[in-house]
């Protein structure tokens, strides 16, 4: 089989048929894509024909074409629905178009969202957890992978060939450049970029994720088929720790300084803590801008770092807007077991280490407030200089073993 039509051999008998976007500016309308994002679906052909999860909807079109191509004719007999948000369902209504009599395998949940997304009701088969099908001569064995991402995610293993189909487990931001396969890309965006799909997009759900890793862990596997990011076949040992370290939410050290200001006196201070993180020795410290930073990059480092700290100027007597929204985020993500320094600057109103300290607070011990709270009033006096330094020694020793 020729590679060059935008169809890759797997094996023999396995295609990726995937699609490349690098068109969409935002991935859930939330989250910036700069090297795109690729939608992976997989043919099976055989003595019955199986697709695994489809793309989004505005790549129907080329999608249908390799599906054709590779049939030559013959029917489709199964697709098999990993997950169901619409960026790998989003072809399903043109798939029964042109193969009207295919079915359609998913759990119970599957198949209530068929009905609420597509009123697809009929020509369903239901699947459950450790649920094994034979599909002519080739079986597959079922687990069910809950909230990773969404509540009827599950993940199909092709027992015949040792391939996980993994749907979101295992994905990640990024467009494929030229190969798909591991040993084929350069790792190092690869990894980057699948961390900040895990924080941004899986990361809430790390307690469930680490279910469904355990289960991942039983099976004999030569190979691992994501829904996003690149085919692991070289060594799927190492997508799987990569996970498991994210999800048990272990760090790298460090420290993040994230700060919000109108004119500068938070930055002053931000600058201050940060310098003296590096002079105690803090061998990692990021500085963010929250006017002009990306939030899905802040939260990846936050996510990889042992300590944080959040510096804001209070807004017509509210958290400064920008901060707001990375608190919001943080939040929505239950990190647990990491250290926080706060600094609030104000002028009339305190309302900025108010809410900042809320958040501490909120976090029922997931965040640990390290001392001293800095309360700014206007601009950086001396003395706030001498807190700065203070905070940042007491950070540096509380992360000193992280
Ligand atoms: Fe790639 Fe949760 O969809």
């Amino acid at each position: 089989m020729s590679s060059n039509n935008g169809i890759v051999s797997i094996t023999d008998s396995v295609f990726w048929i995937g699609e490349n976007d690098r068109e969409t500016d935002k991935f859930e309308g939330l989250w910036s894509l700069p090297h795109g994002v690729v939608y992976n679906s997989y043919l099976l052909r055989g003595e019955k024909n199986i697709l695994i999860d489809t793309v989004k909807s505005p790549f129907s079109g080329d999608f249908m074409r390799k599906i054709s191509f590779l049939l030559e004719g013959r029917p489709l007999d199964y697709v098999i629905v990993n997950h169901m948000e619409p960026d790998h369902s989003g072809s399903l209504c043109a798939i029964r178009g042109f193969y009207p009599d295919v079915k359609i395998v998913g759990n119970a949940k599957t198949a209530e969202m068929l009905k609420n997304f597509f009123r697809i009701e009929d020509n369903v088969v239901t699947v459950g957890e450790g649920t094994a099908v034979d599909f002519g001569s080739r079986k597959f064995v079922f687990a069910l992978v809950p909230m990773v991402h969404w509540p009827e995610s599950m993940v199909a293993y092709d027992a015949s060939d040792k391939i996980l189909f993994s749907s979101d487990v295992f994905g990640g931001f990024g467009a494929t450049e030229g190969g798909i396969f591991d040993d084929q890309t350069d790792m190092s965006l690869v990894e980057s970029e699948m961390m900040r799909y895990y924080v941004n997009i899986v990361g809430r759900f790390s307690a469930p994720a680490l279910k469904a890793l355990a289960k991942v862990r039983t099976l004999d596997i030569d190979m691992i088929c994501p829904a996003h990011g690149p085919i692991w076949r070289q060594d799927p040992d190492h997508v799987i720790s990569l996970y498991e370290k994210w999800s048990r939410q272990e760090t790298d050290g460090g420290v993040v300084v994230a700060y919000g200001t109108m004119y500068g006196n938070t930055k002053v201070a931000s600058d201050a803590i940060a310098n003296a993180l590096a002079e105690r020795g803090v061998s990692r410290v990021s500085v963010y801008d929250m006017v002009r930073s990306d939030l899905s990059e802040v939260a990846t480092d936050i996510w990889g770092s042992a300590g944080l700290i959040l510096a804001s100027c209070t807004y017509n007597m509210e958290l400064f807007p920008p901060m707001a929204r990375l608190l919001r985020h943080l939040e929505n993500k239950n990190m647990k077991g990491r250290y926080v320094g706060l600094c609030g600057t104000y002028s009339w109103s305190e309302a900025s280490m108010r809410e900042l300290s809320a958040f501490v607070d909120r976090s029922n011990g997931g965040w640990n407030l390290v001392e001293p709270k800095i309360l700014i009033k206007s601009a950086p006096a001396p003395a706030d200089f001498e807190h700065c330094g203070l905070l940042a020694s007491n950070m540096a020793e509380a992360i000193k073993y992280k």
